[in-house]
């Protein structure tokens, strides 16, 4: 399903930013909602509506790296390698911030999140409205990323006038994140850009995570959580619990890659996809319509332990820690 958005409508979402508006919008990796980054009474209606805490900061999207000095006071050469690689596409670069940047948008932190987006329709908006947008993932705060415009509505219902429709998210979850802030690059939150990818970009290693490195509220342990409780594990003990928590008359909701599905009343299965990108390009809707089933228990196939899996087995493991982050 990809929505057919006019130049109308990018023109009214534009005037709507412009006029301290929310603008919820489609991105590749999941929709954003957005505001005004120069405007910090918008800023605020993000985190009224999110319902989330005031010191996590936001990512602020521009349609191009020129823009980035508007934003960033130092990019070191690493940093320009990886803008110059994956921009625009599913990356987030933090750098110290230029003194302009609201307080609103960077949680009052020394440093900025900027990410280019590919998507035709943000770069569209982008564009159309001229400066950055803040715009974190379109969920409240703690729950799923939304990767269409209905889940969007979902999470907001008529409290959001303006929810742009581009479609299904292509990567499914949120972007990469890389600090740049400081003499050497560390990951902060893994994506569908892979270490790999960014080392080989920037010609360095990524250094290890230290005290020092920037906080990121999607690091939390809870996180990314559907309502129901999550567990992880190995396929065959999907199985035997599905069978024991039947029996103890549970109701009992099943994502797995492999096709082990058991004999079981009432189960509620979703066959998840072999290879790792299509996985993530599902893995929202998938956790989402097996909540809404509204079992005892979700139970979630442990995908291999391979590079290619880290940032969908990092965003598992946060379901599985319960509800609470950003
Ligand atoms: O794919 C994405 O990144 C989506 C789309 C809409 O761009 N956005 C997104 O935003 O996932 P959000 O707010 O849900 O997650 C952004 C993460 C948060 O964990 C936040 O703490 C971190 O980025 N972050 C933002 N500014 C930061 C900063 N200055 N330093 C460190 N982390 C930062
Ligand atoms: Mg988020």
């Amino acid at each position: 399903m990809n929505a057919a958005v006019t130049s109308t409508d990018i023109t009214r979402a534009a005037a709507l930013l412009k006029a301290g508006e929310l603008v919820a919008f489609p991105t590749e990796t999941v929709y954003g909602l957005g505001a005004d980054a120069s405007n910090t009474d918008a800023v605020r209606k993000v985190f009224a509506a999110k319902g989330r805490p005031a010191d996590h900061p936001l990512i602020v999207h521009i349609a191009d790296v020129a823009q980035l000095e508007g934003w960033a006071r130092e990019v070191p050469v690493f940093a320009k390698r990886l803008a110059q690689n994956f921009w625009p596409g599913a990356l987030t670069l933090v750098f110290k911030r230029n003194p302009q940047v609201p307080d609103a948008v960077t949680g009052g932190q020394d440093t900025v999140a900027i990410r280019v987006p590919a998507h035709p329709v943000a770069q569209q908006l982008l564009r159309s409205f001229g400066g950055g947008i803040a715009a974190p993932s379109a969920n409240r705060f703690g729950r799923v990323s939304a990767t269409t415009a209905a889940h969007v509505r979902e999470e907001f219902g008529e409290a959001l006038c303006c929810v742009i429709d581009g479609g299904a998210a292509d990567v499914g979850i949120e972007s990469t994140i890389v600090d740049c802030s400081r003499a050497a690059p560390v990951l902060l939150r893994p994506g569908s850009i892979t270490p790999q990818q960014l080392e080989n970009a920037m010609n360095m290693p990524l250094a290890a995570p230290d005290a020092h490195a920037p906080r990121v509220s999607g690091s939390l342990e809870k996180h990314y959580a559907p309502r129901t409780p999550v567990m992880l594990m190995e396929g065959d003990l999907i199985v035997e619990l599905a069978h024991s928590l039947a029996r103890q008359g549970k109701r009992v909701a099943v994502l797995a890659r492999t096709a082990l599905q058991p004999l079981v009343e009432g189960l509620v299965w979703q066959a998840a996809p072999q290879d790792a990108a299509a996985y993530a390009h599902e893995l929202y809707a998938s956790l989402r319509a097996l909540d809404q089933a509204g079992c005892d228990a979700m139970l979630v196939e442990q995908p291999p332990d391979e590079p290619e899996w880290l940032a969908v087995r990092d965003r598992l493991m946060r379901a599985a820690a319960g509800a609470g982050g950003n």
